[in-house]
Formats: structure tokens, sequence, C-alpha cells
């Protein structure tokens, strides 16, 4: 079907620009009656909800209701047609901008339309996995990313679908990526890409980050927010290498600079992670129950498999941005949260962040994060409003990162045990209390 035809049929005119650039090539390379004789069947429907371990055994009707609605209406077959193609065979760079939200022409049933899409992911994901010889539970369980999708819908919305925001990365887990779930978390071989170097001091194996020139701190040494007016006192980091030393300024465990200056003489300390090595980088897929038990096998497991199954380049550490990992976390839940315990095992980094970015994972809010309207149901989405209330700071965001040979070693909260690391000149951080 022509694009012009299928936005005016369903009201998506302003959509255009978006589409235009792939549409055609999608049409001829899966025709909307082959993806519908493929993925759009009762049986297809029921053998991927069955897959994908949602919260039934057999899909509720709704789901084959909407593959038929589908089947009998052209240009909505056509966009199914156009996702499937786009999110999981077509080229994936450069990524879709956006989707119609189809409003107009599906009402509340929009998320319905793109849950049946996106349960293309699962034999998508199965065929790729066995092309790349893979186990059976890696495949299982990087299938059921749909079902969280499709919790959070519930939660959020309380019926049956998928928030259009959540489908663009769907691509990120098809070829050439190499991105699976192992255990209670998602991982990608991935670059690391934080304006930080990690030292280890030969005697002792001390851990000292230091921040790269372009990091901006606040007076306390967190990243400045990136949409908001840099603070009064505002600094930047010293990073210089010279024939016998790094100088730089060092991140505490705790994910903050101290704005100080030390020395790592390149005979004593060697640099273990910067910029452009290869490492994992962690996703955290929703449904709680993120013990720090369940997080570090995950971890242990995931560096194991990939080291194995991919060992070139091989990867020295795990790495993941996240609203989670916030060095707020340990102000706003109580030291026995899963949350919390978790990241007295990691070493925190300061890094570039909007101001409450990340909450929409908490919140679902649609139009960004408002804490006048923000749901207070759960204990997790109380205490942040609560602290965010108490405070009146906004959320920030930081990464995390452990070294791979650390792995064995996090629950005795090795990064925090070591500060402030001996010889350097360095004070206890104001947060070591919490060990
Ligand atoms: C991060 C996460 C896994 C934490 O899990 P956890 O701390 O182990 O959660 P628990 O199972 O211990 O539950 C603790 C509380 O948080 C609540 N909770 C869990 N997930 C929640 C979520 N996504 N949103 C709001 N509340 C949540 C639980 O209902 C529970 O509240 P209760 O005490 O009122 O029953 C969880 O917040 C989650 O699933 N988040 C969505 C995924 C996400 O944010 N990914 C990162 C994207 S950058």
């Amino acid at each position: 079907m022509n694009l012009d035809e299928m936005l005016c049929t369903l009201g998506e005119a302003e959509m255009r620009d978006a589409l235009a650039p792939f549409w055609d090539e999608a049409q001829r390379d899966c025709p909307p009656a082959a993806y519908a004789a493929r993925f759009l069947t009762p049986e297809a429907i029921a053998e991927s909800w069955r897959t994908g371990r949602f919260f039934t055994p057999d899909p509720p009707a709704e789901l084959p209701g909407m593959a038929r609605r589908i089947r009998g209406t052209p240009a909505l077959l056509a966009l199914a047609a156009y996702a499937h193609w786009r999110l999981f065979e077509g080229p994936r760079k450069p990524g879709q901008a956006g989707w119609p939200t189809l409003e107009s022409f599906l009402g509340e049933d929009a998320g319905l339309f793109y849950l049946v899409v996106a349960l293309g992911f699962i034999p998508s994901i199965q065929a790729y996995h066995r092309r790349l010889g893979l186990p059976s539970s890696v495949m299982e369980g990087t299938g059921l990313q749909i079902a969280r999708y499709c919790d959070n819908y519930r939660r959020g919305r309380g019926r049956l679908g998928i928030y259009i925001n959540q489908m663009s990365w769907l691509a990120c887990y098809m070829p050439p990526s190499l991105y699976f779930r192992i255990g209670r978390f998602e991982y990608r071989k991935y670059l690391f890409c934080y304006p930080v170097r990690v030292f280890r001091r030969h005697s002792d194996h001390t851990t000292v980050t230091l921040a790269m020139n372009d990091l901006h701190f606040t007076p306390e040494g967190d990243h400045c927010l990136t949409d908001m007016p840099e603070p009064e006192g505002s600094w930047r980091p010293v990073f210089e290498v010279t024939e016998q030393a790094t100088r730089g300024t060092p991140i505490t465990p705790w994910g903050r600079a101290v704005r100080q200056v030390v020395e790592l003489p390149h005979d004593e300390w060697e640099c273990v992670l910067k910029p452009g090595d290869p490492i994992l980088d962690m996703h955290i897929p929703s449904g709680g129950q993120m013990t720090p038990e369940a997080a570090e096998s995950s971890m242990r497991e995931a560096y194991h498999f990939f080291n194995t199954h991919f060992p070139k380049p091989h990867v020295r550490a795990i790495a993941s941005y996240s609203w989670i990992f916030s060095n707020q976390i340990e102000e706003c839940l109580p030291p026995e949260a899963n949350l919390a315990q978790l990241q007295r095992r990691l070493h925190l980094l300061p890094c570039a962040s909007q101001a409450n970015s990340g909450l929409w994972f908490v919140f679902l809010q649609d139009g960004g994060f408002d804490p006048a309207t923000a749901r207070r149901d759960t204990s997790l989405q109380r205490a942040i409003l609560d602290y965010l209330s108490r405070t009146g700071r906004p959320w920030q965001v930081n990464t995390m990162f452990v070294l791979g040979e650390d792995l064995e070693h996090l629950e005795a909260g090795i990064y925090r045990r070591q500060w402030p690391p001996s010889g350097l000149g360095l004070e206890a951080a104001p947060s070591q209390e919490r060990l």
C-alpha cells in the first residue's frame, strides 16, 4: 500500500517524514500478506504468547481479535508489516524516529496493535539465537521482555498493550547486536563510553577512578544536570598524563568527584578501564525481585557467558547507566532495600543526566515526570516522591561499573572498603558511614 494512502486512512499525515525513508523498501521486503500469514494467525499469536510467558497461559481474546482486525484492515496491515520489518528484519540504523500513535483510528486499542506487532520479537529472537547456536535458556530469558513491557502497560493503563515509546528499543536485540537476558538482567556487548579512566594498583589491587576533562561537577561532586543552569561553584576536573604518572581528579565509589588532584605513577598503577574498551552494557528489565544474590549471579554468569561464547574482544567490565544507580538511592530507600544493597557492591560514576531522568520506569507518566500527579501505589514510588519533596533536589542518574575480576568479591563491598586508598592523601567520603 502507498504510504500516503495508509497515513490518510489512519489519520497520521504528520508521521510522513518518519516513515518515508524506508516505507517502499519495507513493503517490498516484507509484503503485508506474507507478514500476515506468518505472524498474525491465531496459531502464531498463541505460540508467541506461550513462549513469551505472559500472565496467562493462553492469550486473552483481545489479542487474536486485534490480529484479525489488522488482517482485515489494509492500512493497519501495511503499518504492522512495516513496523515488523523496521524493528526485526531491515536495517536498524538510523532508528525509527517515532511511531504513529493511532489514537484517532484505534483510540485505546493502539497499545494492543503495538503488542501484536511486538509479539513478532519472539520468533525473530528465536531464529537469531538459533543461528548463533545459543542455549535455549538465553532465548527464553531474552524473549521475556515483551511480557515485561506488557506488565508496564497493565500497571500504567490497566489494560492489555504496550507503550509505543518502548517499541524502538526492541530493534537493539537484533543482528548484529549481541544482546541477551542472562538471569535477572540483560547485557549487550558494547564499548565503555564514560569519560573516566579506572586504575588499579599492582601492590594491593586498590581501585582509583579519575575523571576526564569533559565532566562538569557541582560543589558536592555530582555531575551538573544538563538541562539546568550550572550551580554556583561548579568546577571542572584535572586530567593529565605526564612521563611519570597520570594526574587527575578522583571519583569515590559513591560516584562523587573529590576536589583534589592525585598522582598515580605509571610503574605502580595500571589503567584497567578506559573509554573504548569492550564491556557489557547492562539493562534492567522490570519485574522487581532484584535481590543482591540474583543480581550478582546474573552478572557473574553473563561475564562468563560472553567471554566464552564471544571471546573476541574479551570484555573487562560490566557497566550500566540508570536511575537505579543514582547515588540518591541510598538517601531515599532503607539499607535493606534490594537497590540499596546492590549499590553497596558497585562503583558508581557521575554522568550526564537531565533532571528526573529515568523516573518514567517507576511512574509511567505520559508527557514527563510530574510529582503532583505521580502515583503513590508502591513503597518505591512513595520513597522517591517523599525524597524529592523533602530535599527539593531533582533525581539524577549515575552510571555504575564493576571490573570482571571483582565479580567474585562484590558481597564484601570491595570498592567502598578500599576507600580512601592509602598513600594518596585522600579523606574518607562524607557518605562513608554507609559502607
Ligand atoms: C528496579 C526494580 C527492578 C527494583 O526491584 P526491587 O527493588 O527488587 O523491587 P521489589 O520486588 O523489592 O519491590 C520493592 C517495591 O517496589 C515496587 N516496585 C517494583 N517495581 C516497580 C516499578 N517498576 N515501579 C514502581 N514500583 C515498583 C514493589 O511493588 C514494591 O513495593 P511494595 O513494597 O509497595 O510492594 C523495579 O523497580 C523495576 O522493575 N523497575 C522497572 C525497570 C527499570 O526501571 N529498569 C531500568 C531502566 S533504566
